[in-house]
């Protein structure tokens, strides 16, 4: 049987925030795996610009913020300009103001609702249109993941505003699910605990040592255990689940 040479071709995996943390170990084992990448981030970084060397022609960076919607736009047109489709859409990037909402700034709202919920949901439609207008192909339908947190079901003190957008993404998620299901376009969620990034940088050693200890798996949680879920749930493992959070923090940190 023939194929048509974009769906023979390797799949390509759009990830928003890849310059640092989660987004660029998800970059790192896409690439790994045999997919062509395109990701995004306001900054570049040198271990994107090592990954690149690594795998030529097959990552794409642009510099972007994820609350232009113009741009977003503009980014998943060029990706398939550039690789011929768009397989898969980790929407990732995000900000976290800490601080209690009596005192938070709009600006410091509008920013978390602007990038982590509207940017998402403006990537992952973009995306969708993508998936819709390329020809259907068992496990070539499209699949979403969205980056949500443990926040957003569990709650944080000075992380209201941030756990909204968390848990609209998860809503987004489950109801897009059920929108897109019938065309083999597959949507989850992953809602990591705290993993040792630049977003938790500001988690004293107490704080630390206290989610350690109320951890069944007594650690924090790492990229690679989150990059574990995204590419299960991206790849052929996952063909029959859809609107899921899966929750990748060690047991969990009541
Ligand atoms: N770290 C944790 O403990 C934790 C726990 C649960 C869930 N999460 C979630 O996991 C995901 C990744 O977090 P992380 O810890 O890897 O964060 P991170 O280290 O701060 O990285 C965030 C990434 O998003 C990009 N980004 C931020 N604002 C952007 C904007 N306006 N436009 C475009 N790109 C933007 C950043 O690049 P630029 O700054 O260059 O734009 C960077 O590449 C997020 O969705 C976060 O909410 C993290």
């Amino acid at each position: 049987m023939s194929m048509s040479p974009s769906a023979a071709s390797p799949p390509t995996t759009i990830v928003s925030g890849g310059s640092r943390g989660l987004g660029l170990a998800v970059v790192s084992r896409m690439l790994d795996r045999g997919d062509r990448v395109a990701t995004f981030s306001r900054g570049g970084s040198d271990s994107l610009v090592a990954l690149a060397d690594r795998h030529p022609g097959r990552l794409h960076h642009a510099r972007i913020d994820a609350a232009d919607s113009v741009m977003l736009c503009r980014f998943v047109n060029d990706t398939v300009a550039l690789f011929g489709r768009v397989d898969h859409c980790v929407a990732n990037a995000a900000v976290a103001t800490e601080g209690v909402l009596a005192t938070m700034s709009d600006d410091a709202i509008d920013s978390m609702l602007a990038v982590n919920l509207r940017g998402a949901i403006v990537l992952v439609r973009e995306c969708v249109r993508q998936f819709l207008a390329q020809p259907r192909t068992p496990g070539r339908n499209g699949s979403v993941v969205v980056v949500s947190s443990v926040v957003a079901g569990r709650g944080s003190p000075g992380l209201a505003a941030y756990a909204a957008t968390k848990a609209g993404l998860e809503g987004f998620a489950r109801s897009l699910a059920r929108e897109v299901g019938a065309r083999g376009i597959r949507v989850n969620a992953v809602a990591p605990g705290f993993l040792a990034t630049e977003l938790s940088a500001s988690l004293s050693d107490a704080d630390r040592g206290r989610i350690v200890r109320r951890t069944p798996l007594g650690r924090l949680g790492t990229v690679e255990d989150v990059v574990g879920a995204i590419d299960f749930l991206t790849g052929p493992g996952a063909d029959f689940i859809t609107g899921q959070t899966v929750t990748v923090d060690g047991g969990g940190a009541a």
